[in-house]
């Protein structure tokens, strides 16, 4: 008998975005093929979850593929058993945001930027591709950028996070109205946004390159924030908010 071509089919779609682990391996299949006409169907999927006590979850799995045999198409019935580690609640972590500890449950699959939006209402962090490309979940992390949807909080149990929301004027006093950081102010003076939907980490990361490069030209400034998309291509009016920042920061 000919080698059968399977389609192949992903086991990871039915429980895609369920906040589970694949951790193990199918375990068994069994075949019936039955010659019949070509494909008029779509692949039929029937899934049973099983809970059994611990930290697993095992899932049964019953597809029906068409499998292609020297011109002829067959039907298989394919039963495989998927093992799934269940994420449990951690243990508390003490998330230090903006200088407030905020002692939270999270899970060790759980984003430092989904955690900022969810858990705590911290939605000045925004969430665009969530893949570590776009730069607009930039927070300060002991005053250095990272990108917050690539972070675990788990990890971030004692570190130092600052987020748009915790930036203001240290200069402010409870008389004084104009409470913006110097950063921040640059934006708004030279309106660096549109949408405003970068504009959060853009200001996070050029608060943090401003703290080691004060008086940048503009090609500093470019490479600087060359990790921040701007989705309305906004790029001359924020590299220019970044220089009016530097401005404002020696002093104006
Ligand atoms: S949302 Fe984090 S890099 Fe795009
Ligand atoms: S201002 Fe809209 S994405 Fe940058």
């Amino acid at each position: 008998m000919a080698e059968a071509k399977v389609k192949l089919i992903s086991r990871r779609d039915f429980i895609k975005g369920s906040g589970v682990v694949v951790g193990g391996a199918a375990v068994g299949s069994t075949v019936l093929a039955v010659a019949c006409a070509p494909p008029t169907t779509e692949t039929v999927e029937v899934v049973r979850e099983v809970e059994v006590p611990g930290p697993t979850v095992e899932v049964e799995v019953e597809k029906e593929v068409l499998v292609e045999v020297e011109k002829e198409v067959l039907r298989e019935t394919v039963r495989e058993v998927e093992v799934i580690r269940q994420v449990p609640l951690k243990e508390v972590v003490n998330l230090n945001v903006n200088g407030v500890v905020h002692p939270l449950k999270v899970k060790d699959n759980w984003s430092l930027a989904f955690v900022l939006r969810q858990k705590l209402g911290l939605t000045g962090t925004k969430i665009s591709c969530d893949e570590g490309i776009c730069g607009f979940c930039a927070v300060l992390i002991d005053g250095k950028p990272i990108l917050s949807c690539q972070t675990l909080a788990i990890e971030m149990d004692g570190k130092d996070i600052t987020t748009i929301e915790g930036l203001q004027n240290p200069d402010a006093t409870q008389m004084n109205v104009n409470t913006l950081d110097p950063v921040q102010q640059g934006f708004v003076n030279k309106n660096g946004f549109m949408c405003g939907l970068c504009t959060p980490g853009a200001i996070l990361v050029a608060k943090a390159f401003l703290a080691k490069n004060p008086n940048p030209n503009l090609d500093d400034v470019k490479l600087a924030l060359s990790g921040n998309l701007c989705l309305c291509g906004g790029y001359e009016l924020i590299q220019q908010s970044v220089l009016e920042a530097a401005r404002l920061l020696r002093g104006g």
